[in-house]
């Protein structure tokens, strides 16, 4: 069957964060070379979509989320030739590139806020958002990490406004010149070929114009998909304004004439309601957004079977439901797991199987685990401004602060260094042993990068598990997950047992097993699905 679906509805993401997956000259932070030396890797995983977090010129105090030039390399990750050789070699291997674009806010150290910061008069002094007026802090708004968004400046008696860090100014888009200058980073790396864009904090990008006081929320702590009421706020007037979600089909526009048909995934929070205001009413706005569900899933057959059944009511097809793990800014799921690699291996089907994008954080396909590095020695600048909130404090309340946990080096080989690095690495490696690495890993049958790999695969050449519908069936047992995905005469059924107990179900007639895990046993017409164990099928329908 020819398969008519844009090519971003069907893919998969791998995300890497460049300062952790590979060093080539032993500085102990990773870089282009270094990823360069892995795509081969990462291509018979079977990856198909690589998100890079930034590695733009920055000075590198939210690791790359500050930039201060959108169109060069910064130094320690390479040059623009790596780069430019990075995204041909990808092409080579059949896979797409993704680029993390920070449009919100630049570094405090970016030329265009060096001169805006400089005098009122400066032509620039409008790309960013100053609040002219007496008051230093004009009103409530808080931003996305709980402190006042306003920051004041010494050099023009002016205050002016950040939604994240106050290194990380937030630009105006009211102004047609800042609109004109991102449309022309974007425009710069499509040229280049690249495949689309991650949006850091898109929902953040407008804010009020009248600068109108925030009301009250009962909520203090954020949630990854719920920023908005945190810290005692509705941050009603400086996050979710109609006009990003305006803005979101200008840029959907603006890159749509480019050839390689790029796409854009928006990293927005907040009520579904609000995640399709961002996708626009006719699927006319960002092609997706992260869906951070899977962060604080409950390990139960139900919560994933609402999931499901949630996103088929609130995102039916066109739109296209993500399904996120893990990335830079959580804790890795494994921990999430308690370690628990049988049911890694089941939650990573589910994410795969689904109908909707797989996003996959580097090393969590070999389990690679959290550090334990307390606030107080963290770099990540939010754990610097908690240094002194203790580790189990953060455990116990169940929020996240020190984001270098998530971050730790690829565990690739069993050399001092897991093969990341000759020097001394930027965040260390951590304990680990030899059953962590992927050197091992790809040559256990049972692996967790093994399973990973199979489900890779198995999308990758099913046209129903890329394309097809899908229907959650009912089970006779509380802790079996059962759907199936059809697309014309095919059927995908998958079973996944989030239990510890053995269970059977019946198989129809006609099945052929696609794929098991975990022990997951065919016998005559009965699977015999051991705890934590999964089996997928597939029924070629006569008629
Ligand atoms: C996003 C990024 C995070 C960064 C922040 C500010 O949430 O994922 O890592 O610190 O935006 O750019
Ligand atoms: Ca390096």
């Amino acid at each position: 069957m020819e398969n008519k679906m844009e090519w971003w509805k069907q893919t998969s993401i791998y995300q890497i964060y460049p300062w952790s997956f590979q060093d080539s000259n032993g500085d102990g932070i990773g870089d282009l070379p270094g990823i360069l030396t892995r795509l081969d890797q990462i291509r018979d995983l079977g990856v198909e979509t690589i998100w890079f977090s930034p590695f733009y010129k920055s000075p590198g105090e939210d690791f790359g989320y500050d930039i201060s030039d959108y169109t060069s390399i910064d130094p320690r990750f390479g040059t623009m030739d790596d780069c430019d050789k990075l995204i041909r070699e990808i092409h080579k291997r059949k896979m797409k590139v993704v680029l993390d674009m920070v449009m919100n806010h630049t570094s405090d150290k970016h030329p265009w806020f060096l001169e805006s910061k400089s005098s009122k008069e400066n032509p620039k002094r409008d790309f960013y958002i100053w609040h002219k007026g007496e008051k230093k802090v004009p009103n409530n708004w808080i931003s996305m990490v709980g402190t006042s968004g306003w920051n004041y400046d010494e050099t023009t008696d002016e205050s002016y406004y950040s939604n994240f860090l106050s290194f990380q100014p937030d630009l105006n888009y009211r102004n047609p010149k800042v609109k004109k200058s991102m449309f022309g980073v974007l425009d710069f790396w499509l040229n280049k070929g690249v495949d689309g864009f991650r949006l850091d904090i898109f929902n953040s990008i407008y804010k009020d114009e009248g600068f109108r006081d925030n009301p009250s929320s009962f909520r203090y702590f954020p949630t990854p998909d719920n920023h908005d009421e945190a810290f005692f706020q509705k941050k009603q007037y400086n996050l979710n304004l109609p006009e990003s979600f305006q803005f979101a089909k200008e840029v959907r526009k603006h890159i749509s004439k480019y050839k390689q048909k790029p796409f854009l995934i928006g990293e927005v929070s907040g009520s579904d309601k609000i995640l399709k205001s961002f996708l626009g009413e006719k699927a006319d706005g960002l092609n997706l957004v992260f869906q951070f569900e899977l962060i604080h899933f409950d390990y139960k057959a139900q919560f994933f079977k609402d999931l499901l059944e949630k996103n088929e009511r609130e995102f039916p097809a066109p739109y296209t439901p993500t399904y996120v793990l893990g990335n830079h800014d959580q804790r890795r799921f494994i921990d999430r797991l308690g370690g628990d690699v049988r049911k890694a291996k089941v939650l990573s089907a589910f994410q795969f199987l689904a109908r909707g994008i797989p996003v996959v954080y580097y090393g969590d396909e070999i389990g690679r685990k959290e550090g334990r590095i307390p606030n107080f020695f963290g770099k990540d600048p939010i754990a610097k401004m908690n240094r002194f909130v203790p580790l189990f404090l953060c455990n116990l309340l169940g929020i996240y602060i020190n984001r270098d946990n998530c971050r730790l080096p690829m565990l690739w080989d069993t050399t001092e260094q897991a093969g990341f690095s000759k020097g001394k690495p930027w965040l260390p490696v951590g304990q680990f042993q030899t059953e962590d690495t992927v050197v091992y890993q790809k040559t256990k049958n049972d692996s967790l990068w093994n399973h990973y790999r199979s489900l890779f695969h198995l999308r990758k050449t099913s046209s129903v598990l890329k394309e097809g519908n899908i229907k959650t069936k009912l089970s006779h047992h509380a802790d079996v997950l059962c759907f199936e995905r059809t697309l014309g005469k095919i059927v995908v059924i998958v079973y996944l047992n989030f239990g510890e107990k053995e269970i059977k179900e019946t198989v129809s007639k006609g099945s052929k097993l696609l794929y098991s895990f975990g022990g997951a046993e065919v016998l005559g017409d009965k699977l015999q699905l051991t705890g934590h164990s999964g089996a997928v099928f597939e029924i070629r329908l006569k008629k």
